[in-house]
C-alpha cells in the first residue's frame, strides 16, 4: 500500500485533558497578567474597569476561545491548516495570524531575559538606588529611537539561553516537551506567585494600594478607551485570535471535552490576573506608605517601567528583599516563558505542516530565525524603543485585525459556525447555544472594528509616546507591513501535496448518532 504523507496521521496528541488545560493556562498567563493587566486597570478606572473586563470576557474572550478550540479541534491542524480545511481561501488568515505569533515572540522573548537578569539582580538589590538609571543606562545601554546594532551583552546571554530552551522544548514536542514544561512550570508559578501575594498584603500600606486599584471611577465607563482597553487586554491575555489555541485544540483528542476546559482556562486566566493585581498594588500601596505619599503621586505603574524600575525600588526598600525580588522575577519568567513557548510552537507547528518537516528540524529552523530576529532587533541598544512600538502596532491593530477577520470569514464566508457549534456540543459537556452565532457574527466584528477605527485614527493623528514619525513607520508601520508580506509569501507557497486528502472532520455532523460518535479506526488524527 502506498504510504499516505500527511502531517495529520502521525498527529501527536496531549496526554491528558489535564495537559491540554495545563498547556493552555500557561500559554495565557504571561506577562500580560503580571505586569499588564494591573497598570492598565488602574489607569482605565480601578475598580469600575472590571465591570468592562468581564463583560468582554463573556461577549469576546470565552465565544473566541470556542471559536478558537472547535477549528482547531475539528480540522486537526495549526492555524494555516485548520483554516485551510475549512475554507481553502481561509488559510491566508492563518499566516496572518502565524506572522503576529511571530512577531510578538521576538520581543516577548527579550522580556524574559531581562527577567532572568533581574531575578539575578535581586540577590544583592543590585540595581542600586537608583533603579531607573540603572535599567536604562547600566543595564540596557538604552540609546534615543533609531537602529543600532550594538548588542548588549546583559541582555544577550540570557536571550541565549532562553532560545536554546525553546529550540529544545519544542523540538522534544507536544507531550515530552510542552505539556512536562507547563506541568512543572505551572505550579510552581502559582505556589512562588501566591507566596509573593501573601507577603504584599501584609506589608504595611497594602490596603491603600488596594484601595487605588479596587475604588471605582465609575466615570470611565462612558470613555470608548476604556472599553477598547478591556477588549484588548482580554485578547492578548487569553491568547485569543492569535491561532495558538487553534494548534493546541488540534493536539487534543478527538474525544475531550473542549467547552468544559475553555471555561477552566477562562476563569484560570482572570483568577490569575486579579490575583497579580492585588499582588502588585499592595506592594505599590507599601511604596507610598515607605515614601509618605499618597498613591496618587506615585507614577511609572505601567509596563516595562512597573516591572523593572518601579518594583526594583520598591524591593529595597523592603525587608527581605532578596525573597522577594527573586519571587517577582522568577515568576515573571517561568510565566514568560510557558507564553513563549506557545507562541513559537504556533509558527513551528505551522511551518511544519506546509513544508512537510518533522518537528525536530521546523523548531530548530524557526527557533533560529525567530532568536536572529530577536537579537538583532530586540538585544541592541535601541531594543526598550523598537519593542515598545513594535508591541503596540501588533497587539493593537494586528490582532484586531485577526479577530474581525475570524469572525467574519466563519460566519458570513465560510459559513461554518453552526457546524462548528454542533461539534463543541457534540464532544463536551458544556453546551453552547444559539447566542454564541450572534455574537460571532455580530456583536464581536462591530465592537472590534470601531475598535479599530479609534485606535488606527489615534495613532495616525497622535503618533505613539512622541516617538518621530520616520520611526513609528518604520517600526510601527512596518510591523503591519511586514505580517502582510509574510501573509502572502506562505500562503502563495504551494502545500505539495502535503495536506492530507483523506482528511476527515470527525465526527460526522450528518450521520446517524451511533456512527458519529465512533471514532474512525487508527486515528487519532
Ligand atoms: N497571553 C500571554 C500573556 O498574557 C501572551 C500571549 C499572547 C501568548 C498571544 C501567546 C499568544 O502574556
Amino acid at each position: 500500500m502506498a504510504e499516505v504523507r500527511s502531517s495529520t496521521e502521525t498527529r501527536e496528541t496531549w496526554t491528558s485533558n489535564r495537559g491540554f488545560i495545563f498547556a493552555a493556562i500557561g500559554s495565557a498567563v504571561g506577562l500580560g497578567n503580571i505586569w499588564r493587566f494591573p497598570g492598565v486597570a488602574y489607569e482605565s478606572g480601578g475598580g469600575a474597569f472590571l465591570i468592562p473586563y468581564l463583560i468582554a470576557l463573556v461577549t469576546a474572550g470565552i465565544p473566541i476561545l470556542f471559536l478558537d478550540y472547535s477549528i482547531g479541534h475539528r480540522f486537526r491542524g495549526s492555524a494555516p491548516l485548520s483554516f485551510r480545511r475549512m475554507w481553502r481561501k481561509s488559510e491566508a488568515l492563518g499566516w496572518f495570524q502565524t506572522a503576529l505569533l511571530f512577531v510578538i515572540s521576538v520581543y516577548y522573548a527579550v522580556i524574559i531575559a531581562w527577567s532572568l537578569s533581574y531575578f539575578y539582580f535581586s540577590f544583592g538589590n543590585k540595581w542600586g538606588d537608583d533603579p531607573a538609571t540603572f535599567f536604562t543606562e547600566d543595564y540596557l545601554h538604552a540609546a534615543d529611537p533609531g537602529v543600532s546594532s550594538e548588542l548588549v551583552a546583559g541582555v544577550a546571554w540570557p536571550l541565549v539561553g532562553v532560545w536554546v530552551a525553546i529550540i529544545a522544548i519544542l523540538a522534544l514536542g507536544i507531550a515530552k516537551g510542552i505539556e512536562k514544561v507547563n506541568v512543572i512550570g505551572l505550579p510552581l508559578l502559582v505556589l512562588g506567585f501566591s507566596a509573593l501575594v501573601i507577603r504584599a498584603l501584609t506589608l504595611p500600606g497594602a490596603s491603600d494600594g488596594l484601595n487605588a486599584l479596587f475604588t471605582p471611577d465609575w466615570g470611565a465607563l462612558t470613555d470608548l478607551n476604556v472599553w477598547i482597553a478591556a477588549y484588548s487586554q482580554i485578547f492578548f491575555s487569553m491568547s485569543i485570535a492569535f491561532g495558538i489555541m487553534i494548534s493546541y485544540a488540534s493536539f487534543q483528542r478527538r474525544k475531550a471535552n473542549m467547552t468544559s476546559s475553555g471555561l477552566v482556562v477562562g476563569f484560570a486566566n482572570s483568577s490569575f490576573e486579579i490575583l497579580a493585581g492585588i499582588g502588585v498594588f499592595s506592594t505599590l500601596g507599601f511604596f507610598a506608605h515607605e515614601q509618605g505619599v499618597t498613591f496618587d503621586n506615585l507614577d511609572g505603574l505601567t509596563g516595562p517601567t512597573l516591572s523593572f524600575i518601579t518594583f526594583p525600588a520598591v524591593i529595597s526598600e523592603m525587608p527581605g528583599s532578596a525573597i522577594f525580588g527573586a519571587l517577582f522575577f522568577g515568576s515573571l519568567a517561568i510565566a514568560g516563558f510557558t507564553s513563549l513557548i506557545s507562541l513559537v510552537i504556533g509558527v513551528s507547528v505551522a511551518v511544519q505542516e506546509k513544508f512537510g518537516l518533522s518537528k525536530e528540524v521546523a523548531a530548530v529552523a524557526v527557533g533560529i530565525v525567530a532568536a536572529a530576529v530577536s537579537f538583532g532587533l530586540f538585544a541592541t541598544t535601541t531594543g526598550l524603543v523598537a519593542l515598545d512600538t513594535v508591541d503596540q502596532f501588533a497587539n493593537n491593530i494586528g490582532i484586531v485585525v485577526s479577530a474581525i477577520a475570524m469572525c467574519v470569514i466563519v460566519v458570513w464566508i465560510a459559513r461554518t459556525i453552526d457546524p462548528l457549534r454542533r461539534h463543541l456540543n457534540m464532544v463536551s459537556t458544556f453546551h453552547v447555544g444559539k447566542w454564541w452565532i450572534p455574537v460571532i457574527g455580530v456583536y464581536a466584528p462591530i465592537f472590534l472594528t470601531v475598535m479599530l477605527v479609534q485606535k488606527v485614527h489615534d495613532l495616525i493623528v497622535n503618533g505613539y509616546e512622541g516617538y518621530p514619525a520616520w520611526y513609528i513607520g518604520v517600526f510601527g508601520w512596518g510591523t503591519i507591513a511586514f505580517t502582510i508580506v509574510f501573509t502572502a509569501v506562505f500562503t502563495l507557497i504551494g502545500w505539495g501535496g502535503r495536506d492530507d486528502p483523506d482528511f476527515r472532520a470527525w465526527p460526522d455532523l450528518d450521520s446517524p448518532s451511533t456512527e458519529r460518535r465512533t471514532e474512525p479506526k487508527g486515528a487519532n488524527r
